[in-house]
């Protein structure tokens, strides 16, 4: 959702400011733009170059190429569009009149429309519909009344502006300025969205996430809610929302995998959708202790404080999108095997309609990112709902399933379940998704353990060997990775026409349904439905024809029996069948059958998702689109 990225240093800014960009690129590619700042033959003010390009990144580099943006320091932003359509004259960064100061920004300056009337009242010409184009014009009046008081240009002048103007700024925001008549200063500010400074030597690089920092530095500095930074080639001022300095220690970037690299797949997504074996193995061996004779070790082991599990009556599940598919599993393991009540909310929704305060419950933030504005605003606001009530039962519990530990989630929550999954690139989730499941298996088994004697939920034997059978979850998920992806292959070309299909599950697969849905919209602009199988004889079996494909999750247990009784319904309707089921005389009725391993229902969704995932790959590729970056969407989602 828009990336920026800003540099200041004593070498060439543009080569840096487009690799950040590229490696930020997932968050959106409606356009691109880059500012950078020249002293030319000793002259104050510099000179500003801007170069902006509608579409991908490729149109920017080609122009910066031809055209050239000297200057060592610089901002750059990769647009998701919000305000304004996705053209040129909206690209950022965006000017003030006088075409010196630049601001790149990602977020949503809410009051927009008020600020822009207010500064055309007093002349100032718009050449933008972009939200962001206020702040060029706020901070050069404030820097011009400033000078007329006698003050000098400088960075300190240039962040004395910019502080002043924030206040006036509502919404959330990650911003970067630069100004041609302090050529030496870069000021950066955040408000609710994210922002890194990286420490190199003798240079600052900030930006959106991680990524655009990985061949940097390893050195970061995370910026604080309403925090405001002058940065020149010598060093870092910062400063709190109230104006007072803050001193902080840098932190180390974790992990080693923070560099977007393809190897030799044609798509990130299918890169991605083939890692899921190492994702699992990883689990396994960080929280699937091997069980010892005799010994009262604990199924798994998962680092959770007691204070957030003890004496739980409640779960609450706030998510968007895939992370809540994951979520609905969650919620659907949790009470099974754990016999604990569970709701999934939709984070958009929870925030407005919030329900009545239960006692002793624990809220989790469910996102890859840890950055989806709509999730975090809901954690904070139940965060705060809770903090104002005196009675202990009440006290927010907050725990955040991220693969960014180093998140804006990872600061709001008490503790982390760190998915661990490496950098995911394509905008549609799939390992990380399937981590997500694995967190919630972790979950479910530590507090089904800890609720020991619950007349609800599995007993101790059942779950000792539902934790056996996920020991055999990576190599499962090696065959089935590799046996689906030339399935798959093979028969994308039937969908290359097909207009709706509908995807069925019941129980815990119904999710995995709603899953296989949302891949095959976001990646093949195919419309897609996914339904409790037992729901279609109420509405979308009107839908069926021989021109719409059903996709049937039919997998032993619970629901079998019913599940394969809803898809004859839907044959008699002479839809075309698909099913994600095991092979064998029960299953023959489908047309086709992507065959997944029997294992106990309850872990099903780990293996049916594969090849929902590997579908609609197939498919979208076969259409020759652009799997990695679908058309409107982005991978982190920070405007509400
Ligand atoms: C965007 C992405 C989806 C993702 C959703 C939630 O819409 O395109 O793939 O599921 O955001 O993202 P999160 O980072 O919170 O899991």
């Amino acid at each position: 959702m828009c990336g920026i990225v800003a540099l200041i240093g004593s070498r060439e800014a543009a080569p840096q400011l487009l690799e950040g960009l590229r490696q930020l690129e997932y968050r959106g590619y409606d356009s691109a733009g880059i500012a950078t700042v020249a002293v030319e033959a000793g002259c104050i003010p510099a000179r500003l170059h801007c170069l902006r390009a509608e579409g991908k990144l490729v149109n920017l580099t080609a122009r910066v190429e031809a055209q050239g943006a000297p200057g060592l320091c610089g901002i750059g932003h990769t647009r998701w569009a919000t305000h304004g359509k996705p053209e040129e004259r909206n690209a950022h960064p965006h000017l003030d009149g006088s075409g010196q100061l630049a601001v790149v920004q990602n977020g949503i300056i809410e009051n927009h429309r008020v600020l822009r009337e207010e500064l055309q009242a007093k002349g100032v010409v718009f050449k933008s519909d972009t939200d962001t184009e206020v702040i060029p014009h706020l901070v050069a009046r404030r820097l011009a009344e400033l000078q007329a008081g006698g003050l000098l240009a400088s960075g300190s002048l240039l962040l004395r502006a910019v502080q002043e103007v924030l206040p006036l700024l509502h919404g959330a925001y990650a911003l970067a300025v630069v100004w041609a008549q302090a050529p030496g200063a870069l000021v950066v500010a955040r408000k609710a969205a994210p922002l890194l400074i990286g420490l190199g030597e003798g240079e600052f690089l900030c930006a959106s996430d991680t990524p655009a920092l990985a061949g940097f530095t390893r050195t970061i500095l995370p910026m604080e809610d309403g925090e405001v930074a002058l940065l020149t080639p010598l060093g870092i001022e910062l400063y709190d929302a109230a104006g007072e300095r803050v001193q902080r220690t840098p932190t180390l970037l974790s992990g080693t995998e923070h560099v977007a690299d393809k190897r030799s797949f044609r798509h990130f997504m299918l890169k991605e959708i083939h890692e899921q074996p190492e994702t699992a193995a990883l689990w396994v061996a960080r929280h699937l202790p091997e069980p010892t004779v005799g010994a009262a070790a604990p199924l798994v082991a998962l680092p959770l404080d007691a204070g957030l599990l003890d004496g739980l009556e409640r779960v609450q599940l706030l998510a968007c999108g895939t992370s809540r598919h994951a979520a609905q599993v969650g919620a659907y393991l949790l009470e099974q095997l754990a016999g604990i009540p569970t709701d999934v909310f939709y984070a958009s929704e929870f925030r407005y309609a919030p329900p009545p305060l239960s006692a002793h419950t624990l809220t989790v933030g469910v996102t890859q990112s840890g950055e989806t504005a709509d999730t975090l605003a809901a954690l904070a606001m139940e965060q705060e709902r809770r903090r104002q009530v005196a009675d202990p039962a009440y006290a927010p519990r907050l725990l955040g399933i991220t693969n960014r530990a180093e998140s804006s989630l990872g600061r709001l929550v008490d503790q982390v379940l760190d998915i661990g999954a490496g950098i995911e690139v394509g905008v549609a989730a799939t390992k990380t998704f399937l981590g997500q499941l694995l967190a919630f298996y972790g979950l479910a088994f530590a507090l089904a353990e800890r609720r020991g004697g619950s007349i609800n939920g599995r007993s101790p034997e059942q779950r000792r060997a539902l934790a056996q059978q996920l020991r055999q979850l990576p190599q499962q998920l090696r065959a089935l990775v590799d046996d689906h992806d030339r399935r798959c292959e093979a028969l994308a070309h039937r969908f290359a026409e097909t207009q709706d299909v509908i995807f069925l599950g019941r129980g815990i697969n119904y999710p995995i349904a709603l899953e296989g849905a949302l891949k095959l919209k976001e990646i093949s602009y195919i419309h897609a439905e996914g339904y409790p199988a037992g729901e279609m004889k109420h509405g979308p079996i009107a839908l069926l024809d021989a021109q719409v494909p059903v996709v049937s999750i039919a997998v032993p247990g619970t629901v079998f029996d019913k599940v394969l009784s809803n898809a004859q319904e839907a044959k008699a309707r002479d839809a075309q069948l698909i099913g994600v089921a095991p092979e064998g005389p029960d299953t023959e009725l489908f047309d086709v059958v992507l065959p997944v391993p029997e294992v106990d229902e309850l872990l099903s969704p780990l293996l049916t998702v594969i090849p929902m995932q590997l579908l609609s790959y197939h498919i979208a590729a076969h259409r020759g689109l652009d799997v990695d970056q679908p058309r409107n969407l982005a991978k982190s989602v920070t405007v509400e």
